[in-house]
């Protein structure tokens, strides 16, 4: 498994881009809206990962109620693995709790969550980019 990006919940993604980019010394972003999380993501790349800044672009996104708890900060991290079935079951039999199933991400990869219960309070996401 490797490090394929961290997610942190911003209020303002163009702000926090340029922050960042500035901040680290990244040419490259690219912008995009998953219309079905209700967010508009910046991705900074930096080496073999990347990462993204959210920020809500609706009420109901679980990214605004995590900004009005918790204020902005970490969301999540994300880790690859070529064998996210495998992998699930193996965790799983270790009394490790997700939040949901396996479902399809952007594109074309498969994800899950951990319950930060289970990871010393980090949410993590499993994801695969092999089908
Ligand atoms: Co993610």
């Amino acid at each position: 498994m490797k490090i394929d990006h961290i997610a942190i919940a911003v209020n303002n993604v163009d702000d926090a881009a340029k922050q960042y980019k500035e901040a680290f010394g990244i040419d490259q972003v690219e912008f995009e809206t998953i219309e079905t999380e209700g967010v508009r993501v910046a991705i900074l790349h930096l080496g073999n990962s990347r990462i993204e800044l959210m920020e809500p672009t609706r009420d109901d996104s679980p990214i605004k109620k995590f900004l009005e708890k918790k204020g902005q900060g970490l969301h999540h991290i994300a880790l690859e693995t070529d064998n996210i079935d495998g992998e699930v079951t193996r965790m799983k039999g270790c009394g490790i709790q997700f939040l949901g199933n396996i479902r399809p991400g952007s594109s074309g990869t498969k994800v899950t969550f951990i319950h930060p219960k289970s990871l010393s309070g980090v949410l993590a996401e499993l994801c695969s980019h092999s089908k």
